[in-house]
């Protein structure tokens, strides 16, 4: 039961308050709809009201959207309409009221919580972290439908207003008093007293409603070329970035675009007809359950288990760096090299880190020197004694990290769990002679730390379960999504990567082209295609991943291609020499073209394997297959698991909710016969794994 009090106070102010006992946050739901028919409606005719405040109960949130576990329920794209319609027409009733209403929000006011503020006159917000607004719907497969399309835009201008829908970027108070989002910052501890002296002085005319103010831009845009220029502007670059595969970003532009030319209302009308389509696309059913399943995994272990203590991370390179970033303000971090350059330059990434995170005001300026004073580095491995969490995060070699590991546990207690950071090495060889070898799990974080959400954890056999959790509890206070695997070859982000990867080579030999199989898979929703990819990691890196993983799995994936070998010796050693499957131009990296000698070290090509939808079959189903492989030797503990990490650790596309849910919905059968008809043309690593032909022989589905 979502819960609205009213309370009068003094000068016919009328505070309405959003408190849902129910729920962690407040939402918008059904109940809430009612709540503002019957009890906020009707204060617009009351004459005792004379100005009206919303504000909320709960301590971090003012209203965080829509509840996205009841989308899940939702099958009736009218039934969704008609209560969005609703909605919107109430927040149409409030903005054209002629009472002046004020929002004061502290905490997250995000879609249709931010849609609540926007149909007020005047907004406040707080200047704390945990604020932050912003219409997230393009990241569910939605469009803002309860005026969000034509209010934020009116408010920002179309320029920003569109880059906020279109992306779901959020910002924070600060940010949002500069682009016009909100009147005015005031501190939590007094917004309340300030929001009704806003609506007093609203009420007796000593303030006036602010105008939105406009860019030239915005001025000009009712000339209809202006208008076309933006709208086109934006058109071509939704184009781009989606390659057609979310449907909600042009709906937004639509919408948008009809508000500017045929007026609000048939905008309002256009933004409750699209919800309920977008809203049972396949698009948004992924988007929704990943994010319900991302949900989900935070309360894998028991939330609220102490992390840790005092965490040292020895090896102070790019991944130490930053994974001492992304734990600070969790704990005191200190990080040991024997290298004082290595350590500055953590020390300095570490410092771009807190100030990045100051200007995104994700931290108060204090809270960025408490961090600061948090943070120690050292040569001298006798310092990180004390630690309770050591991560281990120096090159990707086994005896050096074994070495490490030996000298670590000469300095720590018997509390410390010892995470090793590695993508490819197995942790139960990195701990053979271990004196600990029960505390010791794999951290496998992704680059670049603080802005990929995954943390692959890896608990070999001998590891003690508290050691495990301990490990998850960090790196869920770190901020990321964990999912546990086995500690296999390539764990499981890397084991499905690399035959994807070798597959791309071999398309490459069938005489596909680079930008063909690049091509393939972006449109397939993957943000760089496998060849870019392998620039991006480096040509030496990545054949030697390819080596090391292609020998535990010679069996069924047979012999590799020596192509990335022939690479390394003729220096085409991807983006960083600025040579690869692509030429990198020195200055401008981003502008790389396909690399035409790279063909001549496919003697052996031939002509054929054109056809894009062949290529991102034969490249998406080698990627399903070996996820299948990993479920049926329990790798993963779950087909969520699975998907989860994919999308986040690999980039997956996000709309496909990652490779089992792509399998379900391609359906089992299609899988077996397409993957068997490859392993009769081209070998017997295409064959389907076992586990995908029993459950279709059985009608079963990976999820239900
Ligand atoms: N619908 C349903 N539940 C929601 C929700 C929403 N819009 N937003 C948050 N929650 C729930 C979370 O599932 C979690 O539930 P749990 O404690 O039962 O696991 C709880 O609220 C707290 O959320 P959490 O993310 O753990 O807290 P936080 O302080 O880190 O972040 C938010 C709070 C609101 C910023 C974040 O949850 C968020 O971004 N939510 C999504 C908002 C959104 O996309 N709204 C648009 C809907 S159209």
């Amino acid at each position: 039961m979502n819960e609205i009090t009213v309370t009068m106070v003094d000068g016919g102010i009328a505070l309405v308050i959003f408190d849902d006992p129910e729920r962690p946050v407040n939402t918008m739901t059904p109940d809430l709809l009612i709540a503002m028919e019957n009890q906020v409606v009707p204060l617009m005719d009351d004459p005792e009201v004379k100005g009206l405040v919303f504000l909320s109960a709960k301590p971090d949130t003012f209203i965080a959207g829509a509840d996205i576990k009841l989308f899940i329920e939702a099958d009736d794209p009218k039934l969704v309409s008609e209560i969005d319609g609703a909605y919107s027409r109430v927040l149409s009733r409030l903005f054209e009221n002629p009472k002046p209403l004020v929002a004061a929000v502290h905490g997250a006011a995000l879609g249709g919580g931010l849609e609540i503020a926007l149909a007020c006159h005047y907004i406040l917000a707080s200047d704390h972290p945990a604020t932050v607004l912003g219409l997230p719907e393009v990241t569910l497969g939605i469009l803002p439908a309860a005026g969000g399309t034509q209010r934020l835009p009116r408010r920002v201008g179309l320029v920003r207003g569109l880059d906020m829908m279109l992306t779901g970027r959020r910002v924070r108070a600060g940010r949002a008093l500069k682009i016009g989002l909100v009147d005015e910052v005031v501190t939590p501890e007094g917004i309340l007293e300030r929001a009704k002296s806003v609506a007093g002085d609203l009420v007796h005319g000593r303030l006036k409603r602010p105008a939105p103010r406009k860019a030239l831009l915005d001025r000009l845009i009712g000339l209809p070329f202006v208008r076309s220029m933006v709208l086109g502007k934006a058109r071509k670059t939704v184009r781009q970035r989606t390659r057609g595969n979310y449907p909600a970003p042009m709906r937004i532009l639509e919408c948008v675009d009809l508000g500017l030319q045929k007026g609000v209302d048939a905008a309002l009308e256009r933004e409750i007809a699209s919800i309920g389509d977008l809203m049972m696309t396949p698009q948004s059913r992924s988007l929704v359950w990943l994010f319900l399943a991302t949900q989900d995994m935070k309360s894998d272990t028991a939330k609220g288990r102490p992390a840790s203590e005092r965490m040292a991370v020895v090896g102070g390179g790019l991944m130490g760096a930053g994974i001492a970033s992304v734990s600070l303000g969790r704990c005191p971090v200190v990080v040991q090299d024997i290298s004082s350059e290595a350590l500055e330059r953590c020390s300095g990434q570490i410092k771009a880190g807190l100030a990045r995170q100051a200007r995104a005001e994700a931290v108060t300026p204090e809270e960025q020197e408490r961090r600061w004073s948090t943070f120690t580095t050292t040569r001298d491995l006798s310092e990180i004694a004390g630690a309770d969490l050591v991560v281990e995060a120096v090159f990707e070699e086994l005896s050096l990290k074994r070495k490490v590991l030996a000298e670590v546990e000469e300095q720590v207690g018997p509390e410390a769990v010892y995470g090793t950071n590695t993508s490819v090495l197995g942790i139960s060889e990195i701990a053979i002679g271990a004196r600990h070898p029960e505390r010791v799990v794999g951290m496998h974080y992704f680059s670049p730390v603080h802005k990929m959400p995954l943390l692959e954890l890896v608990a070999p056999e001998q590891a003690a379960p508290w050691a495990v959790d301990k490990a998850q509890a960090f790196g869920q206070a770190q901020g990321k999504t964990v999912i546990r695997v086995k500690d296999r070859p390539g764990f499981y982000t890397t084991r499905i990567l690399m035959p994807y990867l070798r597959e791309a080579l071999f398309l490459l030999e069938r005489g596909a082209t680079i930008e063909e199989i690049d091509g393939a898979m972006k449109d397939f929703g993957f943000p760089t295609g496998p060849l870019a990819r392998m620039d991006e990691v480096g040509i030496d890196v990545a054949a030697q991943m390819s080596r090391d993983l292609g020998e535990k799995y010679s069996q069924r994936w047979g012999p590799g291609h020596d192509t990335l070998e022939r690479m390394v010796k003729a220096n085409f050693l991807g983006r960083k020499n600025g040579r690869g499957f692509y030429t990198y131009p020195a200055k401008k990296k981003k502008q790389k073209k396909p690399n035409q000698e790279i063909y001549s070290l496919f003697p052996e090509r031939q002509a054929g394997t054109r056809d894009p939808a062949l290529l991102r079959d034969t490249l998406s189903l080698t990627m399903v297959n070996e996820a299948a492989h990993c479920l049926q030797e329990d790798v993963i503990a779950s087909p969520r698991d699975g998907d989860v990490g994919a999308v986040l650790g690999l980039g997956f596309p996000p709309f496909r909710g990652g490779p089992f849910h792509h399998a379900d919905d391609l359906g089992l059968e299609t899988i077996v016969s397409r993957m068997e008809t490859l392993a009769e043309q081209h070998g017997p690593r295409y064959a389907p794994a076992q586990m995908i032909v029993d459950m279709e022989r059985q009608g079963r589905t990976f999820f239900v």
